[in-house]
């Protein structure tokens, strides 16, 4: 049976972080970043996200995938080349990937996810169930830069990117992505989940759920900032707000203070006026069109789309 390699290429600095964020929180108006949610609870509060009714996302893309996943595959491996070498962008628990496998029977699959310790059970895993996979697991924060080294990935690649997490960056920041994700597949092709424009009302029920799950995942980013920052939030003077903004087709997110506040943290402090907003997480909602047009501005000559019959979500083929 062969062993997983494991490559942390990113150093994960908290003195970096703290400051990131403690910048974000003098801005005008305040804005932390999104990956500030992902904390230990935080990413658990997002996989119980993934199973809430109004949180059609996750749902939607495994049915395409599900139904249609024979015909993409056969339209990835005309692309890519048989036995391609799988790299999961964000893999996390590595479950998406790893329900291609039959139909890919890829020859390597690297998981790229921001610490190889997210991986590492994932992939240890995985090797019991696939014991002649060559299984490598990559620590980095692909969001400054795209890009592996060749002991991971060289020649032609199928580059995964599911979850519409592409909907987190501003278009532009969008574009620069899928261009480097063009760079990686080398030749081969990208087949990425992208969340569609549909009614407000369901948009932001996904992001507002009965159950108040969302509204936890946001408000514990300010347990995440107390920890890491030495601040002094008080999570009940705080309410999650989601709301779509149809100029910029985004949903976003943001923390308004309940009363007139003032919070310290370790070198630092502000006061919030009653109403006042940090902004945490914008959500891009694509039309189709729009984001086969990005995809041919990052280069990609050949795109292929399939969807739910719904037309909730998307799943991009793309190569050239
Ligand atoms: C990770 N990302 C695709 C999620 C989204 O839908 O934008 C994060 C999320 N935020 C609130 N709910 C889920």
């Amino acid at each position: 049976m062969k062993t997983p390699r494991f490559i942390q290429l990113h150093r994960i600095d908290d003195a970096a972080l703290a400051d990131e964020a403690a910048a974000g929180l003098r801005a005008q108006p305040a804005q932390v970043s999104p990956k500030f949610f992902y904390d230990p609870l935080g990413s658990r509060l997002f996989d119980a996200i993934t199973e809430l009714d109004e949180y059609y996302l996750t749902r939607t893309e495994a049915a395409i995938l599900a139904a249609q996943g024979p015909d993409i595959a056969a339209a990835a491996l005309a692309l890519a080349g048989v036995a391609p070498v799988l790299v999961d962008l964000g893999a996390g628990n590595c479950a998406k990937a790893a329900r291609l496998f039959p139909l890919l029977a890829p020859r390597r699959y690297v998981a790229v996810d921001i610490s190889v310790e997210f991986l590492r059970q994932a992939l240890q895993a995985l090797q019991r169930e696939h014991p002649a996979l060559d299984l490598v697991g990559v620590g980095l924060d692909f969001s400054a830069r795209l890009a592996l080294p060749a002991e991971a990935c060289s020649g032609p690649a199928l580059v995964f990117y599911p979850g519409s997490s592409i909907g987190n960056f501003a278009p532009e920041a969008a574009l620069h992505l899928l261009r480097q994700a063009r760079a990686l597949a080398a030749g081969g092709a990208l087949l990425i989940g992208v969340d569609l424009l549909k009614p407000t009302a369901l948009l932001e029920a996904a992001y507002d759920d009965d159950l108040g799950v969302t509204a936890a995942f946001n408000l514990n980013l300010l347990k995440h900032l107390n920890r890491l920052l030495g601040a002094d939030f008080a999570v009940r003077d705080w309410r999650h707000v989601a709301q779509f903004d149809a100029a910029q087709s985004r949903i976003e997110m943001h923390l308004e203070a309940r009363r007139a506040l003032q919070v310290r943290w370790r070198g630092g402090e502000r006061a919030f006026a009653a109403g006042e907003r940090i902004h945490t997480e914008n959500s891009y909602k694509w039309a189709t069109a729009d984001f086969e047009a990005l995809l041919h501005q990052a280069g990609f000559s050949h795109v292929q789309r399939w969807s739910d019959e719904r037309g909730w979500f998307g799943l991009f083929l793309a190569g050239g």
